[in-house]
């Protein structure tokens, strides 16, 4: 008999039928009823075990972790909590779970703890549903794009360039790190490495994107990128994947729209295609709240906050506007920040974009035009001369989402800033290529990926939406 997955003999409105099922034992108890999960849907079907016609020695083997086939008849559930059930008329274990040894216990366990065990959490409720919601995520990216005639293009993973020109690469060598090859000044001669100059992985692959924009038209790129920053964070990780929608002939204005548009149709979609998982989801964040003292618990639940997101208009304002509100915050005034701000100029922390989106106009904030002494040197700039076409997406819980920008167009304009930041002209004379012959306006933006899977699964630490991270001094798995 052909196997059939558990969401769908729940979601079939048919009974008394043959069926056989497969999957992980969740728990057994009175010697009866197996809670059985198999991943296709966050719900275990309920299998009733005649355990006076089975035989003691399988129904010992019947424990948490059990991998197991069973075929019997689906019937309507006399229990509560659940639709159907499998009367078993058949067991057979497939593999055994020392119950004693197996890690997961049939018990709450912490984040934490799930984190050291990565391999096995994907077999707990939660983490199961965060990676079905993030698959859906996925997928909902690609139909956003592809329905919208866009182009996913392929960009390198190893590069020889910074693409944000912040210096937080991975290098990547095959060169013996015990006996450098040294040239004539005594540096490293990195013409005797594999590629035969310094290469490391990429940060971004916006600069190839945009090759292919002022081509194709509209494109984007959904891959892995890598950072090697320290910081230890609950938002940061060492490789992460990002989307990066770059669009000929948009301006900034088209950019925000197109960001907006995309992140609410990406959430829709989440909450028609996992409306389970993200009920579970909602729960468990529910319960997390309930840790912390009353004036720290979110106003809104999971799916409130998703809804919000979803009708309504994301607010936007300049960078300089968002200081104004800042300074004259009470927030600020009480010294309640740990970065006061106090001038105009300074870099935005995640404490400030949060006050902006959850305290100041509780939903989504777009801020646009910052200094363009703290953002990347192929923004476009503005008349002012101190500011960037940029934009930030800042979320609730996240703070920024979506970093993007107009890209300056202007080839004169884009080699000054370049030697005034101190970036290499002479080596991306193939990026500037695309401003002397047939510049066009462009525009695009980076989505982190996992910080879109942190706000929809209501997780908190980003290394919970990743199926194994990388951060600092971690590389588990
Ligand atoms: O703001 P960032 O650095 O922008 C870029 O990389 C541009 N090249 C994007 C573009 O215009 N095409 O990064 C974009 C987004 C951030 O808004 C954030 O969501 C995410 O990538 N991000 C990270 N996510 C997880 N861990 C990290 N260390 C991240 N750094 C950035
Ligand atoms: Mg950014």
């Amino acid at each position: 008999m052909n196997r059939t997955k558990i969401k769908a003999v729940l979601d079939s409105p048919q009974q008394n039928y043959q069926a056989c099922v497969k999957g992980w034992v969740r728990t057994f108890r009175n010697n009866q009823f197996i809670a059985l999960n198999d991943g296709s849907t966050i719900n275990n079907l309920q299998l009733v075990v005649d355990f006076n016609n089975t035989p003691e020695e399988t129904l010992k083997r019947i424990t948490t972790g059990a991998c197991i086939s069973a075929t019997g008849e689906v019937i309507a559930s006399l229990g509560k909590g659940q639709k159907y059930e499998l009367k078993v008329s058949s067991l057979e274990i497939l593999g055994d779970s020392d119950a004693e040894k197996y890690p997961l216990q049939p018990k709450k366990h912490s984040l934490e703890f799930l984190r050291e065990i990565a391999h096995l959490r994907f077999r707990t409720s939660t983490f199961s549903a965060v990676f079905r919601v993030r698959n859906t995520l996925a997928n909902a990216v690609h139909q956003f794009f592809q329905q919208r005639g866009f182009v996913w293009v392929h960009t390198p993973i190893i590069t020889a360039s910074d693409a944000e020109g912040a210096g937080q690469m991975f290098r990547v060598t095959t060169l013996d790190l015990n006996n450098l090859p040294k040239n004539e000044e005594g540096a490293i001669d990195y013409t005797q490495d594999f590629f035969g100059k310094s290469t490391n992985l990429t940060v971004s692959g916006q600069l190839e994107g945009e090759l292919a924009a002022t081509a194709l038209g509209d494109i984007y790129t959904f891959g892995p990128t890598f950072r090697a920053e320290n910081s230890n964070t609950t938002r940061h990780l060492a490789e992460f994947w990002m989307i990066e929608p770059e669009m000929a002939f948009y301006d900034l204005n088209d950019n925000m729209n197109l960001a907006e548009e995309m992140l609410q149709y990406v959430i829709k979609e989440a909450l028609e295609n996992c409306a389970d998982d993200i009920a579970f989801l909602s729960e468990r964040l529910a319960e997390e709240e309930k840790q912390k003292p009353q004036q720290e618990r979110s106003e809104m639940n999971l799916l409130e906050k998703l809804k919000f997101c979803t009708e309504n208009h994301f607010e936007r304002i300049t960078y300089t506007q968002a200081i104004d509100i800042l300074r004259e915050s009470n927030h600020n005034k009480k010294k309640k920040f740990t970065y006061l701000i106090d001038k105009w100029g300074v870099d935005l922390q995640s404490e400030h974009e949060r006050y902006l989106v959850e305290k100041h106009f509780k939903k989504p904030v777009i801020l646009t035009d910052y200094p363009k002494e703290i953002k990347a040197f192929y923004m476009r700039q503005n008349e002012d001369e101190k500011t960037v076409r940029a934009m930030d997406v800042l979320f609730p819980g996240i703070g920024e989402i979506i970093g993007g920008s107009q890209r300056e167009e202007r080839y004169s304009k884009l080699l000054q800033r370049m030697e005034e930041m101190h970036i290499p002209a002479h080596e991306m004379s193939w990026y500037l290529d695309t401003r002397r012959f047939g510049s066009c306006p462009h525009a695009g933006f980076g989505l982190g990926f996992e910080r879109l899977v942190l706000f929809v699964t209501g997780m908190t630490n980003i290394r919970d939406v990743i199926p194994f991270a990388r951060t600092p001094k971690n590389c588990e798995f």
